[in-house]
Formats: structure tokens, sequence, C-alpha cells
């Protein structure tokens, strides 16, 4: 599964990177109001960092603003993906796009045939957003299971995003619904690299490493370097 950063916070994207695990970006109008700036600077400089998938979101909701806000989206860089919300008129603008060659990512999608509708139009990806479902009682990981089951099954070109992840749970099970990607805040990208045992076990190893060589070093005893080591 791939695995994008939802944010347009340009440090975390770099730290991302850096870890190698950074597949694409997703950023929105409220993420973008997070940080401020020019959009189209914070875009172009995401583009480098990463080669993978960046979606740029359009605003305007009528056909002509939204083509015209993604066609100069897409003249940022090679890798942009318009980002076009679930609508009527959405879905003509995913059409239009796609016939251009310009991909979009279908956002605000909260069921599975909003879906089905975006990946006819020719979205090339499908963003539910279980997070917000969840906040709201519903099951979002459904739509995921329902969505990647129709995708696989009608052998459709597109792929299937989770979005609004509130939590590393969400990715383990969009990961094992068969989910194309999913699109996480920094924090759940670093929620997901820590477990307090891993931390304990660093500490212990260090400390272990350091009595050990400095018995060594002192009086050659390896039998008293061993007797302490910590237990488990
Ligand atoms: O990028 C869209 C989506 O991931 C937003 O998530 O947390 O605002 O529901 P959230």
């Amino acid at each position: 599964m791939k695995l994008f950063l939802d944010t347009a916070d340009l440090e975390e994207i770099r730290t991302v990177a850096r870890w190698g695990v950074l597949d694409g970006v997703t950023t929105n109008p409220t993420l973008y109001a997070k940080v401020g700036g020019s959009y189209e600077e914070i875009l172009q400089e995401v583009c480098r960092i990463t080669p993978g998938p960046v979606s740029a979101e359009v605003v305007a909701d009528d056909i002509d603003g939204m083509l015209s806000e993604g066609r100069a989206f897409a003249k940022l860089a090679p890798n942009i993906v318009v980002k076009v919300p679930m609508s009527e008129t959405g879905l003509e603008a995913i059409s239009r796009f796609a016939d251009e060659g310009i991909k979009t990512n279908c956002t605000l999608i909260f069921t599975a045939n909003q879906g089905l509708l975006a990946a006819k139009a020719g979205a090339s990806l499908l963003s539910p957003f279980i997070g917000r479902l969840d906040d709201i009682n519903q099951d979002g990981m459904e739509v995921i299971r329902e969505l990647v089951g129709i995708v696989e099954m009608h052998d459709l070109d597109s792929e299937v995003l989770a979005a609004s992840i509130r939590h590393p749970r969400h990715v383990t099970d969009a990961a094992l619904a068969g989910c194309h990607v999913a699109t996480l805040p920094f924090k759940v990208m670093q929620q997901m690299v820590q477990h307090p045992l891993t931390e304990k076990g660093i500490k212990t190893f260090r400390e272990d490493w350091e009595k050990a060589r400095a018995i060594i070093a002192k009086t050659g005893d390896k039998a008293k370097a061993a007797e302490t080591v910590t237990p488990r």
C-alpha cells in the first residue's frame, strides 16, 4: 500500500521523505490555510521533494472555475493531481480533465456509489473520508472495503485512497482491506513508528552496551560484564 502525507507543511514532508516511505502528498484548502504563503509555490516545492502524486484541490464550484484552477495546477509540475470534490459539477470536471490527460483525485467521498461514479468519470484516485464517517457513528472502513471490492471486481482504472485517517489502526485496517493508498497526517505517521517496547528496548540495549564496555575496558572481566545485563 502506498503511503501519502496529508499536509501542506514542507518540513513534515521533507522529514517523511528522508525516512524513505513517502509515496505522495495530499493537500486541501484547510491544510493550506494552516501554513499560508503561496499555494502554487508550496505545491512546486512539494513536487520537487517527492516524485509521487501531489494533490492540489480546486475551490471553484462551477465547471469553468474548476477547469481553470485545475489546468493551472497541472502546469505547475508533471506529478500534480487535481483534487475535485464529489458533486455533479465535480464529476463533469473529472471527466473533462480525463479527456485532457489531467489526473484527478475525487475527494469528499462518503459512499461506495460516489466512488463508483468518480471512477467511471475517470478519477485516478478515489478518496473516501473514513474518520469523518466514524465521527458520525458510521463505519468508514466499510466504505473502503466496498469500494476496493468494486474497483477490483470490475477492473476499474482507479485507486482507492483512504483519507481522513485519525489513528494508526485505520492504516492497518485499510491495508488489510486491500486499499491502494492511505493519506496520513504527520502525527499518525509518527505514531506508526512508535511503540513503548521499541523505545524501552533501544534504551536497554544502549545501557547494557555501555555498562559492559566500561567493565571490560576497566577489568577485562567478560563474566562480570555479563552479570550486569538488564533482566527483561
Ligand atoms: O485530505 C482530506 C482528508 O484527509 C481530511 O481529513 O481529518 O479533515 O477529516 P480530516
